[in-house]
């Protein structure tokens, strides 16, 4: 009896933490030994709040970085290590399991990608919603919780832009139509696209396509780097991962120091590292691979994807991050661990 009354108070803790948790223990299957990347936390910059809404009910909900299980149909698909105050994702961690190592003809752009009621209300749905979906969630949300919507600060669409990016952050401003005396139309081109960290093209349900197309799985990306060497190296990624058991794969990103429309921050750099293991998931091989998203900075001037070992990706990232001592992609650098060597993260 005393048992189960304790158990009753422990479940009642838990359902109060809310769903937003302080870590990705819903997830955790999809990261190597089921163990997080350490040391990025504190990249991650506060929360931006001009005005605290009425919902949040303690500030430690504001916390950055968020940490996410992309969920869809409340299935969790992978984790996302979000950066509120960037409002980008430093990483999303999954498993690579599409075979097929062509261009997946299915992963279809949706024009409006999906939302995270979560990082508004930590107390709403697990599940990623269109903006269409989010506004009525938030607003049932206020109604039951007596938040009044005359005051701005507490307006769905207030409270989605707070929180994260949305899809209007992506479109440019087209410059205006002054004529010019050479060409009669400017030629208007969307320099930064919402560029995947989980990319739709490395899964194999359709539930899973649908979930990598959020915002929070996504970066400014140049599209000359995204729609060509980048995309390439996602399908050749696909040929790396044949004969794994199982392919483990981060990809993030490295905040630069601009932003769109003073909220999205540039990537300076995109990454990807990789763990495969074979049908004992024991680590067979190991790699990574970064590019810079702005051609000032990418060797010769002309986009590329560098890759490397995994060791020397770490060092770049490091330096890059400006990162401490204490960090590792994966549990012991993805590599077998042998009598009582010691690795970071076990
Ligand atoms: C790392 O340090 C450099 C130089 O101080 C700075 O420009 C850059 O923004 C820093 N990067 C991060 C991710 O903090």
């Amino acid at each position: 009896m005393f048992l189960s009354l304790c158990w009753l108070l422990v479940a009642i803790a838990y359902e109060a933490e809310g769903l937003v948790a302080n870590d990705f223990t819903k997830c955790s299957e999809v990261f190597y030994k089921e163990k997080m990347p350490v040391g990025f936390e504190g990249i991650a910059k506060p929360h931006d709040f001009k005005e605290i809404p009425d919902g949040i009910k303690t500030i430690s909900d504001l916390a950055s970085p968020a940490y996410i299980c992309q969920t869809l149909g409340s299935k969790s698909y992978y984790a996302t290590l979000y950066d509120r105050g960037r409002r980008i994702p430093l990483y999303s961690a999954y498993i690579l399991d599409r075979k097929e190592a062509k261009e997946q003809t299915d992963c279809k752009r949706p024009g409006s990608f999906q939302l995270e009621p979560q990082l508004i209300y930590r107390e709403v749905t697990e599940n990623m919603q269109l903006t269409k979906e989010t506004r009525p969630t938030i607003t049932k949300y206020n109604k039951n919780n007596g938040i009044s919507e005359r005051d701005p600060k507490n307006q769905p669409t207030n409270l989605m832009k707070a929180s994260q990016a949305i899809d209007e952050d992506y479109i440019e401003t087209p410059p205006t139509t002054t004529k010019t005396p050479t060409s009669t139309t400017i030629k208007y081109q969307n320099k930064y696209g919402r560029g995947h960290l989980n990319p739709c093209g490395h899964h194999n349900d359709p539930q899973n396509y649908k979930s990598t197309f959020t915002l929070t799985n996504v970066v400014p990306m140049k599209s000359e780097l995204n729609n060509d060497v980048w995309s390439k190296y996602e399908i050749e990624m696909i040929t790396i991962s044949a004969g794994c058991g199982k392919m483990y794969v981060v990809t993030g990103s490295v905040p630069g120091n601009n932003a769109l429309k003073d909220r999205v921050t540039i990537p300076s750099y995109v990454w990807n590292a990789y763990c495969c293991v074979n049908n004992l998931g024991k680590p067979v091989k190991s790699g990574g691979a970064i590019a810079a998203n702005d051609k000032e900075l990418a060797p010769n001037k002309a986009f590329q994807v560098e890759k490397m070992e995994l060791s020397d990706l770490q060092l770049k990232l490091k330096n890059l991050l400006n990162l401490s001592n204490n960090f590792e992609i994966f549990a012991c650098d993805c590599k077998e661990i042998k009598g009582n060597k010691r690795c970071n993260s076990i």
